[in-house]
């Protein structure tokens, strides 16, 4: 069995040395231009002339959680996409999300700014009931997340396309429920797959359904957000704030408004980070099964998008 291994921004040698430990049998190789077929490949980011040059493909394992980038190729109709499903970024995300709800709703940011001024000040205590959080995706990462903001006592809602039940929290799905959603939530996260769907969806119409004093934590994909339309809705005063890890352009170009805005937090796409150890794990869990004919989780269904 060959496998090819083609990431941009990934150093080949230590996912090459964990690959070939987990998979003996198998024959890794990293793929240049002209390289022999392959069965399988680890992609990240592949260029359009890896997937001409490899008709012959059965699998592609995309080590990240999203496929929007590599579902814009142009790819053969047979070929199965594998996602990454957590190997370690569900725990991450909490984490991330909670770190920012707590951050918002115990105003630590105020905190910090009074703190850096050695001013002693205490802020009023808020009720929790008055910050309903709802999630935007309640797949592998948004159930995750939901479960660690039930720890904290936030109330939780959460939007699926398909009904969903998740112990703790209030479930939408659907465009018919997606008004509803947006009105019984305050705090907004976003972690739905970007696919033709979802695109825009963090605009002015939904953020506006937002109860008075809503904040928008967008870690799913920059293209979900209309970024003009979030700035307004800051600026008219509807939005006290926004934590965002992803944007359209990537790295944030420096000119952007985001930088510099009081109301919103930047961080550069850390969220969640691909973890090697564990994706190789999975990845040769289910190269493994896949040989033994077994059914795997994480396929991709490409007319959805995710
Ligand atoms: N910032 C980062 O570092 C980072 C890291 C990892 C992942 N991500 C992003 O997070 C996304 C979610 O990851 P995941 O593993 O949780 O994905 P997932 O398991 O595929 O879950 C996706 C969720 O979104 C829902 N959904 C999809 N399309 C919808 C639509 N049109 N209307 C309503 N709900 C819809 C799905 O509904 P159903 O339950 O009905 O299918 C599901 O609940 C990824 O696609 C990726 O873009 C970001």
């Amino acid at each position: 069995m060959r496998i090819a291994f083609c990431c941009t921004d990934h150093k080949p040698e230590p996912w090459l040395a964990g690959l070939r430990a987990a998979l003996p049998e198998a024959d890794f190789f990293v793929w240049t231009p002209g390289a022999p077929a392959a069965d399988h490949a680890i992609v990240w980011s592949p260029p359009q002339q890896f997937i001409d040059e490899q008709p012959g493909l059965r699998t592609l394992f995309n080590i990240g959680a999203g496929v929007d980038a590599l579902l814009k190729l142009r790819l053969p109709p047979g070929l199965q996409v594998v996602r990454l499903d957590d190997a370690g970024m569900a725990v991450q995300m909490a984490e991330y999300v909670c770190h920012a709800v707590i951050r918002h709703f115990r105003e630590f940011d105020v905190y910090e700014a009074d703190a850096a001024q050695a001013r002693w000040s205490f802020r009023k205590p808020r009720a929790r009931a008055e910050f309903p959080v709802g999630l935007l995706g309640l797949g592998v990462l948004g159930s995750r997340v939901a479960q660690a903001l039930a720890q904290f006592e936030f109330p939780v809602k959460g939007w699926s396309r398909t009904p969903r039940v998740v112990d703790g929290v209030e479930c939408f799905h659907g465009a018919g429920q997606l008004d509803a959603f947006l009105a019984a939530s305050r705090v907004l996260v976003c972690l739905l797959p970007l696919t033709p769907d979802t695109a825009g969806i963090l605009n002015r119409a939904h953020l506006a359904r937002l109860q008075p004093g809503g904040y928008v934590i967008n870690v799913a994909r920059g293209g979900h957000l209309v970024e003009e339309d979030l700035l307004a809705l800051l600026d008219e005063g509807h939005l006290a704030g926004a934590t965002l890890d992803v944007f359209r352009q990537e790295p944030l170009p420096l000119e952007h408004p985001f930088w510099r805005h009081p109301k919103v937090t930047v961080t550069p796409h850390t969220s969640a980070r691909t973890l090697r150890d564990e994706s190789i794990a999975q990845i040769a869990r289910k190269i493994g099964a896949l040989s033994r004919g077994e059914p795997i989780a994480g396929l991709v269904d490409r007319g959805r998008g995710y």
